[in-house]
């Protein structure tokens, strides 16, 4: 079977409150977006890769690396999750090839983290996701922000991205959410909510999600740091 890849990149970045998207932001001499999808191309064995992009932006000039021929873009949609369907409709994959799904807004993927994802997910047939035990003591609050109670950290996990799942079976999944009206906010909440085994494969601290602005200083140390 064939590993593609998905990369939601359909966003505003609101909370960024910067004039241009999050996603076209520069950051070490490319944007975002082309950060984390060149992480992907990087992968020799990556068979292809959609990026779901606004669909005003469709029109527009494209990086090189969007230009790549191993990428296809199409039109988002309204939240992530429609972004990540509309892109697995327009993959041209078959349902037990599998699917590497990647926010744009993760620029700084390692390729020994992705290597460990897929080498992770293929010799056990599970589907996965990369992700990091919490380091930080973690409280429950009320709306007022008084602490309710402190939540047992020893088995909490932060969730990233690239989450590798089998096309036919995250399809599924998806739909089902859509269906149920789930709040999903990743691949694997959908796909644990349909009964799917998820697999946890221990990621780094570096593949951070940049939301707000501060978070891009973070990021352009860590592409300084993997690629001198
Ligand atoms: N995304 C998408 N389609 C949407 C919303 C988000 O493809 N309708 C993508 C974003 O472009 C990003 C990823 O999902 O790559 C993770 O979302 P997030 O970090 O929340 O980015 P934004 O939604 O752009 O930022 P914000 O929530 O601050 O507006
Ligand atoms: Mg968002």
């Amino acid at each position: 079977s064939d590993i593609w890849a998905v990369v939601p990149a359909a966003g505003s970045g609101s909370r960024m409150a910067q004039s241009q998207s999050k996603q076209y932001l520069p950051l070490y001499g490319r944007s975002l977006l082309d950060w984390s999808v060149a992480a992907l191309l990087d992968y020799a064995g990556l068979r292809g890769c959609v990026v779901a992009l606004p669909e005003g932006d469709l029109g527009r000039e494209h990086s090189a690396v969007l230009s790549d021929p191993r990428v296809q873009l199409c039109a988002g949609g309204a939240s992530r999750a429609d972004s990540v369907a509309a892109g697995l409709g327009a993959l041209p994959a078959r349902d037990e090839d599998w699917v590497l799904v990647h926010d744009a807004a993760r620029p700084c993927l390692g390729q020994a983290q992705l290597e460990a994802l897929i080498e992770t997910v293929t010799a056990s047939g599970v589907g996965g996701l990369l992700a990091t035990p919490v380091t930080d003591t973690l409280k429950r609050g009320s709306a007022e922000g008084r602490v309710t109670d402190t939540l047992d950290r020893d088995s909490i996990w932060s969730a990233q991205t690239p989450q590798m799942f089998q096309v036919g079976d995250l399809r599924t999944a998806l739909h089902q959410a859509a269906h149920r009206n789930l709040k999903v906010t990743d691949e694997a909440s959908a796909m644990e909510a349909a009964g799917f085994p998820v697999q946890l494969v221990r990621g780094a601290g570096s593949n951070l999600k940049v939301t707000y602005a501060p978070d891009m200083q973070l990021a352009a140390f860590w592409l300084k740091t993997l690629y001198p």
